[in-house]
């Protein structure tokens, strides 16, 4: 299956970002893991990390030939981008939400998502288990 992973702002400076909360490991270490393992293997990725909301949307658009399924971590938009929401929605391929940190015991404006309904599933507060999880949710959903 070919999965579009996309990380949204601020995700590119994981490993100083907040140890505490987003862990100790780089984005790029995260991703290769995700890549490398037995559930990654089976799959082809192409991975794309942005801090602009256009960007993300660009990319959507454009892999929209190419992706069968999306694990978005959307980052602090996914609290109030109804742009990204409607590009979700617009595309018509299945997409997974995923955070690493559990935003739903957090600071309340992370308690809500406007990307939430138009994903098949939200997945949050599992560290990097939650891209895993992710992407074993779109290969079941493929079956
Ligand atoms: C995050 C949670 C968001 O609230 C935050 O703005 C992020 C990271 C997560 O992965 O836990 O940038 O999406």
């Amino acid at each position: 299956m070919n999965i579009l992973v996309i990380n949204g702002p601020n995700l590119n400076l994981l490993g100083l970002r907040n140890p505490d909360i987003y862990g100790q490991e780089t984005l790029e270490e995260l991703m290769m893991w995700l890549e490398n393992s037995t559930e990654g293997k089976k799959n082809q990725f192409k991975f794309y990390q942005s801090n602009h909301e256009g960007e993300i949307i660009d990319i959507l658009h454009d892999e929209i030939e190419w992706a069968q399924g999306i694990i978005i971590n959307a980052g602090a938009y996914a609290h109030y981008s109804y742009a990204i929401r409607d590009a979700i929605s617009s595309i018509n391929i299945p997409a997974i939400e995923v955070h690493l940190s559990d935003i739903y015991n957090r600071e309340n404006f992370r308690k809500k998502s406007v990307i939430s309904d138009v994903c098949i599933g939200t997945i949050a507060g599992k560290g990097k288990n939650s891209y895993l999880e992710g992407l074993k949710v779109l290969t079941e959903t493929k079956k």
